[in-house]
């Protein structure tokens, strides 16, 4: 969560553990992992509109990816998954390397983003 000064809530995201079906992932997500694959699900994530377009969304995003990688240092966390609201969200997320779960279905809102690619994702937030 992020608040302004007088402790207002500008922006706030939610996470948990989660497991994708093997038999139904992207082949680079399910080579080598378990069944289900591990993965920290990012619930929610919104920007007051007042605040849009300033990069605070961004910087949620980067401290989500952040945890994830931490995350896999500890326990597997093979890939961060998003169910995004609107085709609109779905741009936006794809501008951080998130891709369709479903290969075949491009137009599909669940997408997934590797652990092993958020490093790089990182450099380019900054
Ligand atoms: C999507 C959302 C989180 C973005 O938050 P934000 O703080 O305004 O985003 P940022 O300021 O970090 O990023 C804005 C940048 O993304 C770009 N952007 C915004 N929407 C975009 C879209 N649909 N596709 C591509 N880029 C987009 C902006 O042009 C801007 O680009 P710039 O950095 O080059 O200027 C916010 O609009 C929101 O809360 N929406 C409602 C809830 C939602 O959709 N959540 C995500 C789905 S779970």
């Amino acid at each position: 969560m992020i608040a302004d000064a007088d402790d207002v809530v500008v922006a706030y995201a939610s996470v948990a553990m989660t497991g994708i079906d093997r038999s139904a992932a992207p082949e680079v997500l399910a080579k080598g992992a378990p069944d289900p694959v591990p993965a920290l699900l990012l619930g929610r994530l919104a920007v007051d509109h007042r605040y849009a377009n300033v990069g605070v969304g961004t910087a949620l995003a980067a401290h989500v990816l952040a945890t994830a990688v931490e995350l896999n240092h500890k326990a597997a966390c093979r890939a961060v998954v998003v169910t995004a609201l609107t085709e609109h969200a779905r741009t936006w997320w794809e501008r951080f390397g998130f891709r369709p779960l479903a290969p075949n279905e491009p137009d599909q809102l669940d997408l997934y983003l590797l652990t092993s690619g958020i490093d790089a994702t990182l450099r380019r937030m900054r």
